[in-house]
């Protein structure tokens, strides 16, 4: 509109950083969406100048490269502004389905007091996708599937499906149950061998040919970036020891399945005569499409003694905003809420960095998949 300029430069330059804040009038947010290694360099150029009161700035993921780049951006951060002036987006803490889990698990007396080991089998968090790279190996070969969704969005999502109920949802205490859990978080193995990785070959997405992830256009064969990731995390508290939480990300894949599964362990006792499918009850909330099942285990039709699953469903409203515009609107009413604490961001990478290192070692094995497919054919998906 006319109330906005354009203006070109070199965001890694104090001196045009400098030329944009001299154009900004009033409270000024900094929105820095650049790879990594550029935003260490911008903000690094940032440090040297004199900063208007109250900046906000924003930082889109992934925060760092590793542990040891995230680490060092905090401390550069944290000379130049106050945490409640820093937001480390990540579009996930936005979506409403996501967002949702509060209200599930904090707002009904039927699933808190049942989250928990004793009656908990597993926890599943899926965001499997139908899209492909979408030209944007210049960025994704460098982070593959485990930096780009596990290490950010999907540690999230675990924060909160296995997060100390909060006394409130002011930044403080959310941000705070987050950090929490997510410090009690590690890989089921501690050498990172409880993990996956597969790279998609050519195949066929909705009647459209694939080539494999080696032959886009930017990537680096010899690299050995994946495209699906899947990781198994123990949380180490009272609450959640000895259940697995099994987290799952990738691309290119046939049934776009993105979902948080929550499985229930067997009754301790299934009275003798009941015949018929039994099996555990699930909880099944799917971020995309928004819906939420809850899989039970009832008397069939027919013959009473024999069981069945039946599952009660229901559509989970669409947020006011999208997930994107929820964040930006928290970070232009300067309600940290939304955004990533530093504590939180370097977390997520000690988390990933022995699995990380696991691959780095080809301790773990990086298989194939046919584009389209539900992922390597050996990996089995319940
Ligand atoms: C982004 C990842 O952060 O999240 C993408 O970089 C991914 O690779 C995307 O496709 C998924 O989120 P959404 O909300 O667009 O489905």
């Amino acid at each position: 509109g006319k109330n906005s300029r354009y203006l070109r430069g070199d965001a890694t330059i104090p001196a045009d950083l400098a030329r944009v804040l001299a154009e900004a009038p009033g409270r000024v947010a900094i929105y820095f969406a650049l790879p990594p290694a550029v935003t260490i360099l911008a903000c690094t150029a940032l440090a040297t100048l004199d900063l208007p009161k109250g900046l906000l700035l924003a930082l889109e993921k992934p925060f760092g490269t590793d542990l040891t780049t995230a680490k060092a951006l905090n401390r550069r951060l944290q000379k130049m502004l106050p945490e409640q002036q820093l937001f480390r987006v990540d579009h996930f803490l936005g979506k409403s389905t996501v967002l949702n889990l509060l209200g599930l698990r904090f707002a009904n007396r039927i699933f808190e007091p049942l989250f928990s080991a004793p009656n908990i089998e597993r926890v599943e968090i899926t965001f499997d996708e139908n899209l492909a790279l979408e030209g944007r190996a210049g960025y994704y070969d460098r982070a593959g599937a485990l930096v780009d969704m596990i290490q950010s969005h999907l540690l999230l999502v675990l924060a909160l499906v296995a997060m100390e109920p909060p006394a409130s949802v002011d930044s403080e205490d959310l941000r705070g149950g987050m950090a929490q859990v997510l410090r009690a978080t590690r890989p089921w193995k501690r050498n990172g061998t409880s993990s996956r990785r597969a790279r998609y070959g050519a195949g066929t997405i909705d009647g459209k040919r694939l080539p494999a992830y080696v032959d886009e256009k930017g990537v680096e064969p010899a690299a050995g970036t994946e495209t699906l990731a899947e990781v198994t995390l123990a949380i180490d508290n009272w609450r959640w020891a000895g259940v697995p939480f099994v987290l799952r990300s990738g691309k290119a894949l046939g049934e776009a399945r993105q979902e948080i599964l929550v499985v229930f362990r067997e009754v301790p006792h299934l009275p003798t005569g009941l015949r018929g499918i039994a099996g555990p009850s699930c909880l099944r909330i799917s971020l995309k499409p928004a819906t939420l099942d809850l899989d039970l285990v009832i008397n069939g039709e027919g013959d009473p003694f024999t069981l069945d699953r039946t599952v009660l469903h229901t559509d989970l409203g669409a947020g006011e905003l999208s997930a994107y515009g929820e964040v930006l609107s928290s970070l232009l009413e300067s309600d940290p809420t939304l955004s990533v604490r530093g504590d939180v961001a370097e977390e997520c990478w000690r988390i990933v960095s022995p699995i990380l290192a696991a691959w780095r070692k080809d301790a773990v094995a990086l298989e194939t998949y046919a584009a389209g497919s539900d992922g390597p054919n050996s990996w089995g998906r319940s």
